[in-house]
């Protein structure tokens, strides 16, 4: 059982409101106090570098969120992960992703996991050595992960950050019920070399049913037989026998368990897509540096516990200086898919309002979660983050070594994330305005205060050696670990999703209305909407 402390009744707690009241303040204020902080407010790991120096936070801030975390039982609530209670209590599961990677230890599950690594491995092997043929004798050249949610962002976003370890199989990804993708990719694809594999822990999600039924009928219109569908069709599910209903041998089914959850499962087999792609011993680099991180979070103290600091300075901007949002901007293109992916492992795992006794909370939960790739982002919403009303915590992520040999272009980006934080913390002053003005014989006064720019902005700096699968591993278990970190404290269940079901149910009886062109029962703007729709479509 998880503890269930109501944070605001702590004394830390307390302590951290009359610090957001009193503390005056401003980050360059902090480097001018101690020119230490750098050394400080930076960690290593492996080869990431962490640099929490430009937020907000004081060394008393800081003593006081580690105490925060200490009262509502961080300790206690880790051990209960990492030894696999049912934590989930709502779905009365166990959340143990971390035995995904668990591979320098033996446990009740090694053997499990082991047995889908090597079905994983085997697949990878006889795709990428051409031995996978199609129905047609012709070798299998792409592969479509049809899926939604943790089915899709995840092997998603991994599989394309790992562009330069991609090996003779070009991967797709079919996520939305809007045929427009579906159309989109088929339209790129021949029957004869391609396989598909329908990703669904529940294989019940209504888009990627819709998807695999649609792609299973375009490969048996363009050539293929319903004996063909063995060597073109493989399913990843916790769901044996809806998997054996679609039409899918269990031969051709890849496991993973219900103490998986769906946005923590790219380490399972509904990796698989990344692992063919990549090859297997760069999936396995990929656990190994996640195990890494587990390690670490696991046995760290909280003084420098990467996970749990980056957890409890969000903690201090949420419910403390009510900063609402946090922009995640990776200055590299290969991990463009990481804002949305971390969008639903944060916001589907934290965005609740009902704390661990099934009670109202009284302060905020789960941030907004938002971002765009750097330096794109920059020409698009940084006006807002520089000198918009809100404050906006940025985490910038970048990589020293590109995998492309445009140096040029590389020493531009990595200016850019070097200037943004630096032109965050710094601001403009009125003075420096007015003498840059005058130095360019353009003194207008009327436009200085558009000009001001008033720093103290917080951000984080991530920034990594090399994208290697190890170090991507590494990164994306550090995310699930400061998001379980903020639930703990928020005393809410972050592995449960019942905020997704009520759109769903609510869509069951208007899409029967639809096909039945009937009006069903709504509210005046719904019933407008859906008769203004009916209307249209005529
Ligand atoms: O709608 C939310 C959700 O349940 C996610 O949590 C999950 O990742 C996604 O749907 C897909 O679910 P499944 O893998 O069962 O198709």
């Amino acid at each position: 059982m998880l503890p269930a402390i109501n944070p605001t009744t702590t004394r830390s707690w307390a302590e951290l409101q009359v610090l957001a009241k009193e503390s005056s303040f401003t980050i360059q204020n902090l480097f001018e106090h101690d020119p230490n902080r750098v050394n400080k407010f930076s960690f290593d790991f492996e080869s990431t570098y962490f640099d929490f120096s430009k937020n907000s936070v004081s060394d008393d801030i800081l003593n006081a969120l580690f105490n925060l975390a200490h009262e509502c039982e961080l300790p206690q609530a880790i051990d209960a992960l990492f030894s696999g209670e049912k934590i989930n209590q709502t779905e009365n599961r166990a959340v143990l992703h971390t035995e995904l990677r668990k591979l320098s230890e033996s446990t009740q599950y090694s053997k499990l996991v082991a047995n889908e690594l090597e079905k994983m491995k085997k697949a990878s092997d006889r795709l990428n050595s051409g031995q996978w043929k199609g129905y047609s004798g012709k070798q299998i050249t792409d592969i479509v992960n049809i899926g939604i949610g943790g089915s899709d962002l995840g092997p998603k976003m991994v599989t394309n950050a790992l562009r330069p370890y991609w090996g003779s199989i070009k991967p797709h990804f079919i996520s939305n019920v809007d045929a427009q993708q579906l159309v989109e990719e088929l339209d790129e694809l021949n029957p004869e070399t391609t396989l598909f594999i329908i990703a669904s822990k529940t294989f019940t999600t209504q888009e990627t049913m819709t998807n695999a039924e649609s792609a299973k009928a375009w490969f048996l219109s363009e050539g293929g037989s319903e004996t063909d569908i063995a060597k073109h069709f493989v399913a990843v599910s916790t769901n044996k026998d809806a998997v054996n209903a679609f039409g899918i041998d269990s031969e051709n089914m890849f496991e993973f368990w219900d103490w998986v959850g769906g946005r923590y499962s790219l380490w399972s087999s509904i990796g698989l897509i990344t692992a063919c792609t990549i090859g297997y011993p760069n999936f396995e680099q990929l656990l190994l540096g996640a195990e890494e991180m587990d390690i670490h979070f696991r046995n760290s103290a909280f003084e420098k516990n990467i996970p749990v600091i980056a957890a409890l300075i969000g903690i201090w901007y949420n419910n403390f200086l009510r900063y609402e949002s946090l922009a995640i901007l990776p200055y590299d293109h290969r991990l463009r898919h990481l804002p949305s992916y971390l969008q639903q492992a944060d916001m589907e795992s934290n965005g609740k309002s009902v704390d661990r006794l099934g009670k109202n909370v009284t302060y905020q939960t789960g941030p907004i979660i938002w971002g765009e790739p750097g330096t794109n982002g920059q020409h698009a919403f940084y006006q807002l983050i520089h000198q918009g009303t809100k404050i906006i915590p940025c985490e910038f992520l970048m990589v020293a070594n590109p995998a492309h040999p445009y140096q040029d272009h590389h020493d531009k980006l990595l200016s850019n994330f070097l200037a943004q934080p630096e032109a965050l913390l710094k601001g403009k002053s009125k003075e420096e305005v007015e003498s840059e003005l005058k130095e360019s014989n353009g003194l207008n006064l009327n436009i200085v205060p558009f000009k001001i720019f008033e720093g103290n902005r917080p951000s984080t700096s991530i920034l990594v050696d090399n994208l290697t699968p190890f170090n991507l591993g590494s990164l994306i278990a550090f995310y699930e670990h400061k998001i379980f970190t903020q639930g703990i404290v928020w005393n809410i269940f972050s592995f449960d999703q019942w905020g997704v079901e009520l759109g769903k149910q609510l869509a069951k009886p208007i899409l029967s209305d639809i096909q039945k062109k009937e009006m069903g029962t709504h509210d005046a703007s719904t019933a407008g909407l859906m008769k203004r729709s009916q209307d249209m479509r005529k």
